[in-house]
């Protein structure tokens, strides 16, 4: 039977009295992989935050596990996230006094609390799955996007989370690195039924798609269920 794990129910948005979401309804089962596809400005990146627990609604109700979270405090959000999520920022966020690989076993240092070897190793492997371990001791500001990018990635696969959300995570990596994150996508979904969620104008994630969401001056025109 499917587990629905993300339900968001009338989501609106309203900034500065501009609606940025109006009534969307959504739901994610585990397993799935969504994906976002809309022009800019229709409020991918929004539905995101607010699916992730960032941002909360101006209206509607954010389910997690059939939980209503909406009358839960900063701290109850906090540790949803950092049990559950891992997120590939659209502009990455990487923290800027931390070198690559602290950037990278930041999210399971916060959860496990524990600095060692190991933290150091797991935050390595992933560096060198994208190709980017030479880097390791570098700053933020030293390296390109499409690096950054990579590093991004890494921190959100490194504890292993049920969900990931990812807002165009191959936007400024190059084909080999693309290809890199697809086959751990697969891999996870897979194997661990991660589920991903994924804003994007890439195409190439629609033949990974179980359900394509046409998101429109923030509602959502359909819905297309894949497998
Ligand atoms: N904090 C904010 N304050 C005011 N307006 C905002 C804020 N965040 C987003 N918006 C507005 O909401 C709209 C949707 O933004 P959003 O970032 O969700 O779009 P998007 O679909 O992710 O676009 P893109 O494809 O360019 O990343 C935009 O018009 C944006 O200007
Ligand atoms: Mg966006």
């Amino acid at each position: 039977m499917s587990e629905i794990i993300i339900r968001g129910e009338n989501i609106t948005k309203i900034y500065d009295e501009l609606i940025i979401l109006k009534d969307v309804n959504i739901e994610i089962e585990r397993g799935e992989i969504v994906v976002i596809l809309g022009p800019s400005g229709s409020g991918k990146t929004t539905l995101l935050n607010i699916l992730g627990l960032i941002d909360r609604p101006t209206e509607g109700k954010v389910y997690i596990d059939e939980k209503f979270t909406g009358n839960f405090s900063e701290k109850q959000l906090s540790e949803i996230r950092n049990k559950k999520f891992g997120f590939i920022f659209q502009f990455f966020y990487l923290i800027p006094e931390l070198t690559v690989v602290e950037n990278v076993f930041l999210p399971l240092w916060v959860k496990e609390k524990r600095y060692d070897k190991n933290l150091i190793a797991s935050g390595e492997k992933y560096l060198s799955k994208f190709d980017i371990l030479n880097k390791k001791n570098s700053y933020p500001s030293q390296l390109s996007g499409g690096e950054a990018q990579r590093v991004a990635i890494c921190r959100s696969l490194i504890c292993n989370p049920e969900v990931i959300f990812a807002d165009e995570p191959t936007g400024s990596i190059d084909k080999l690195s693309a290809l890199t994150f697809f086959e751990f996508m697969e891999k996870l979904n897979k194997e661990n039924e991660t589920t991903f969620i994924i804003a994007t104008h890439n195409e190439i994630f629609l033949q990974f798609a179980s359900k394509i969401v046409y998101l429109k001056e923030g509602k959502i025109e359909r819905i297309e269920k894949r497998r």
